[in-house]
């Protein structure tokens, strides 16, 4: 009678061993199984990360190529108005404009563009006077780049 409940357990111990052994190693399988998934997973994940990074980067390489040519049709655009208009400046402040301050046509403190041009009948003569004049006001316009385009603009050759 002993003898056979002790048999009776220690088959019992034996199925209950092998169920959980099977158990373990379901588990094992499933947790592999499931590791292998999560790994593809993320493989693809990283793919496409990476080709929407690639993605990303030719779009803002693609931009910025768009606005460096920009800025540069901009820069050259304002280069171009600004030579334009510096030789606008150059064209106003060259010439007789210079010198109407003091040659007014009134005739004071310098004679006045008809007085000069009663005097004066070419553009050396001009230039040489005014060169000549002994008047500290004239100093500063004793330049050829000064007399030369003002004596065209009062029509002297
Ligand atoms: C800051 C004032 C001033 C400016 C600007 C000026 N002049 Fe005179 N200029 C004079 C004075 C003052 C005299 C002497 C006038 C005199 O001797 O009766 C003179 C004399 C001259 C003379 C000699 C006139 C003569 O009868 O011998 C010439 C030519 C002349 N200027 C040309 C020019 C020209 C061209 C410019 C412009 C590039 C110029 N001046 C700018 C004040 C000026």
């Amino acid at each position: 009678m002993h003898k056979f409940i002790k048999e009776g357990g220690i088959l019992i111990m034996r199925k209950f061993l092998v169920f959980v052994l099977s158990l373990a190693l379901a588990i094992s399988l499933a947790l592999t199984m499931g590791c292998k998934k999560a790994e593809e997973k993320a493989g693809e994940m990283k793919e496409t990360a990476t080709e929407k990074a690639g993605e990303l980067k030719e779009q803002v390489a693609e931009k910025a190529g768009e606005v460096k040519e920009q800025a540069a049709e901009k820069a050259s655009n304002l280069k171009e108005q600004a030579a334009e208009k510096a030789g606008e400046l150059k064209g106003k402040a060259a010439g007789w404009d210079k010198c109407k301050g003091c040659h007014t046509d009134a005739g004071k403190p310098a004679p006045s563009k008809a007085d000069l041009l009663k005097k004066f009948k070419t553009a050396k003569e001009l230039i040489a006077a005014a060169k000549a004049s002994k008047n500290p006001m004239m100093n500063n316009f004793k330049k050829d780049d000064l007399l030369k385009p003002a004596a065209e603009d009062l029509g002297l050759k």
